[in-house]
């Protein structure tokens, strides 16, 4: 049995992945916004057999917030042995071409909080000589595109980042594993229209899970989008800058 802190609980993809730890009889400690969304999930994970030891509200992108959520869950969960990192949001990309203030914001609740809250976590678990830290990244984050650079620079941010935290941890006994989907089938995407590459948040939660066990570094998920991106990745920039992406 293990002891999970997750940010952004309520999320399609962190939902499904807790569900699937519940049945293990796993420790929680939920984070998320929107205090009604997240007392239905913590019912959920806890009929599914979790052991809920706290739902906190907080807005992440607040980031002078996480120190005590952190505390919080310390005090309730005692040794906090994973740490799951999964809010985000899709920016406007059209806004945030020409809105400054917007794009920022957007940036930092997709990459500052994560990295404050990879920090705090690494701080934490260095303490004890172990744990897992989880991060959703996203394949944006492989290569900037004119449809959504915004969201794929603090995507590709984050998978910097969450590989150097994994280099220095590695000596601690702490592993880090950055995951990066591919479309999935969330409210993220709610306005998107779908096509036969978008997965299902369960899928990609048993993917998750499945990589945790193994102790991965990265995962695609589905697994294709590792050969999809790196295709995208092999196209030389000359060309790359005059497509239509
Ligand atoms: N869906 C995709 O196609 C896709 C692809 C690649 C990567 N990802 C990544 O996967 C992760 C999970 O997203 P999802 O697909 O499961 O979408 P989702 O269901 O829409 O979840 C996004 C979550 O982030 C939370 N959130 C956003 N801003 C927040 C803030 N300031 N403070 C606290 N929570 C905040 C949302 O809270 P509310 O419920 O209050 O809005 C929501 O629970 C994200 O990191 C996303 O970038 C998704």
């Amino acid at each position: 049995m293990s002891n999970y802190l997750i940010f952004g609980a309520t999320s399609a993809i962190a939902t499904e992945l807790a569900r699937l730890l519940a049945k293990r009889g796993d420790k929680f400690i939920l984070v998320g916004r929107n205090a009604y969304k997240l007392s239905a999930v913590a019912a959920d994970i806890s009929t599914r057999g979790g052991n809920i030891a706290g739902a906190l509200t907080a807005d992440l992108a607040d980031i002078s917030t996480h120190c005590a959520l952190f505390a919080e869950a310390r005090q309730r969960l005692g040794n906090i042995d994973c740490v799951v990192i999964a809010h985000g949001t899709l920016p406007d990309a059209e806004r945030a071409d020409s809105d400054a203030d917007y794009a920022l914001e957007q940036f930092a609740v997709n990459a500052t909080s994560a990295i404050s809250l990879g920090i705090r976590a690494s701080t934490e678990m260095q303490r004890v000589g172990a744990g897992m830290i989880v991060v959703i990244g996203s394949v944006a984050g492989e290569r900037g595109r004119q449809s959504n650079y915004l969201y794929g620079g603090a995507k590709g941010a984050v998978d910097i980042f969450f590989q150097g935290l994994r280099n220095r941890l590695y000596s601690n006994n702490i592993h880090v594993l950055t995951v990066k989907p591919g479309f999935v089938d969330t409210p993220m995407t709610a306005h998107l229209p779908k096509n036969f590459l978008f997965a299902s948040p369960s899928k990609v939660a048993s993917n998750i899970l499945h990589a945790m066990d193994k102790r991965r570094d990265v995962l695609f998920a589905p697994w294709f989008w590792r050969w999809i991106m790196l295709v995208v990745r092999l196209i030389p920039e000359g060309i790359f800058k005059k497509l239509k992406l």
